[in-house]
């Protein structure tokens, strides 16, 4: 919840809570016949005592506002304000409907969590920690920015000069060889995965994804009616025969991989298998997505070579974004292919939103094109590579042979195997409790008993209490 109660405020907390709701009822936010959260929810939400909301829950009800039935909770009043229950709209019917499955019961409740949680540790969230934002760099980059003379619809594709960045910047970093023509620029990586899914594949066509997979805790593609079928990873990342064996099967239609510190696992393909896969992908005549979104936070100079950059015959679409490099509500991301698939995709984007707001590609272009980006990228690397050493020697201090994992060599990652039997839903709910979020394998399609653990979010000093706490949370369950 957004909303906060003011401590500082001469008005009594319950009364700020009951004209919270009371407006939201006579603004028509929360329509007759909606349920209000639980008691001991709300407290929670708000960080109050439950009595406090007991209270503004019982004066709601003695002003007609709510009702309240034993075992049914309580729900905005469908008498009030003069509307008969006829007259209403039964919203619920509707947000079961439409095309877009909601998110997993899990990921909302830790979502939920992450927003009024205080003072506690955040491991689920695939964001960098404040400190790792370039606040001066963007500033100083702010600063040389013109006000646009056109601020009429741009091209669905994106700003050509961010385009024209992006094309050298692709060259420059990943060895990718394409022109301003062949990039959509998207709202993160993640259009880029929904346009795919809704424009270039139907309702019932098989798809591979690696197992674990990111994609697993995406519903867009059971949103889009597709069939997924998991490729395994190793620490090699997924084994290229295994997709011919899908294909044969199932008749795949489309692989989806993240090669290279891949979440959650943090593995990395291998050269070898890189080149098998295009192989494959040409003999089959299947396309590949790769989504690339952490490559470029290396910690061992390794070059992983997308797989982009071999492909001469268009086989592969290449995803990329600024989220983890830069920002995540900066909103930019990359979609690289063959200009008839790039021109559809715009043209579907046209019908969506007209393209992305001029303003954050005007930022990404000065951004790419500041010879402080390099530095900024070195300084990251730095950062996340010693936070990575903090978490994984107080893992393995703290928590010994409880758990396993392979310290990964990039990325944002830890993926961690409790050595017991271990429910996830339990493990989660613990979590809560102790004011500890992290994200449960069973998300990303993995069996229970594993965990996703992100070193980016908590400063190097927070590292071990954060430890200290799941030690506490396995203790427990
Ligand atoms: C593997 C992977 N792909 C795509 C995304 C989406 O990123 P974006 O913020 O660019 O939409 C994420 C975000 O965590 C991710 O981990």
């Amino acid at each position: 919840m957004e909303w906060k109660v003011d401590r500082d405020a001469d008005k009594p907390l319950y009364q700020q809570i009951f004209e919270y709701i009371e407006e939201k009822i006579s603004y028509g936010e929360y329509p007759p016949g909606t349920l209000l959260p639980s008691e001991r929810k709300l407290a929670q939400q708000l960080n109050v005592n439950r009595m406090t909301i007991a209270h503004v829950y019982d004066e709601l009800q003695a002003s007609g506002l709510v009702e309240r039935k034993k075992g049914s909770g309580t729900r905005v009043s469908t008498h009030k304000w003069g509307i008969l229950p006829k007259g209403v709209t039964n919203w619920r019917k509707y947000i079961e409907g439409g095309s877009f499955i909601p998110s997993y019961p899990l990921i909302r409740r830790i979502r939920s969590e992450a927003k009024v949680m205080e003072n506690g540790y955040n491991l689920a969230s695939g964001k960098l920690s404040s400190d790792l934002f370039p606040t001066q760099y963007l500033q100083s980059v702010l600063a040389e920015q013109t006000f646009p003379n056109d601020l009429g619809y741009e091209h669905p594709q994106g700003l050509l000069s961010l385009r024209e960045t992006m094309a050298s910047y692709v060259k420059s970093y990943h060895d990718i060889n394409t022109t301003s023509s062949s990039v959509l620029i998207t709202s993160g990586a993640q259009q880029a995965l929904h346009l795919i899914t809704q424009c270039l594949l139907n309702p019932g066509d098989a798809v591979a994804i690696e197992a674990p997979s990111y994609c697993y805790s995406l519903p867009l593609f059971q949103s889009a009616g597709l069939r997924i079928f998991g490729l395994p990873v190793d620490t090699n990342g997924v084994n290229p025969e295994d997709i011919v064996s899908l294909y044969e099967k199932h008749k795949i239609r489309m692989i989806f991989l993240n090669p290279t510190y891949h979440s959650p696992t943090g593995s990395s393909l291998s050269n070898s298998r890189r080149k098998r896969v295009l192989e494959i992908s040409a003999e089959l005549g299947i396309p590949i997505v790769e989504d690339d979104p952490v490559s470029l936070l290396s910690f061992d100079n390794e070059q992983h070579t997308p797989l982009k950059s071999y492909d001469k015959s268009g086989n592969v679409l290449y995803i990329g974004s600024l989220s983890k490099v830069i920002g995540s509500s900066l909103r930019i991301g990359w979609l690289i292919g063959p200009q008839t698939v790039i021109n559809r995709l715009a043209d579907a984007r046209e019908q969506i939103d007209f393209g992305l707001s001029v303003f954050p590609q005007m930022i990404a272009n000065l951004l790419l094109q500041s010879s402080e980006y390099p530095k900024h990228l070195e300084f990251l690397r730095q950062e996340l590579v010693e936070r990575r050493d903090e978490m994984t020697s107080a893992l393995k201090e703290i928590l010994g042979n409880q758990i396993e994992f392979t310290i990964p060599k990039g990325g944002l990652f830890i993926w961690c195997k409790i050595n017991r039997n271990i429910d996830d839903q339990k493990l989660v709910e613990e979590g809560i409790k102790q004011k500890i979020l992290f994200m449960p394998g069973s998300v990303y399609g993995s069996p229970n008993g594993y965990v996703r653990l992100t070193f980016a979010h908590l400063k190097k000093e927070e590292m071990r209490e954060a430890v200290l706490r799941l030690a506490d949370v396995l203790k427990n369950v």
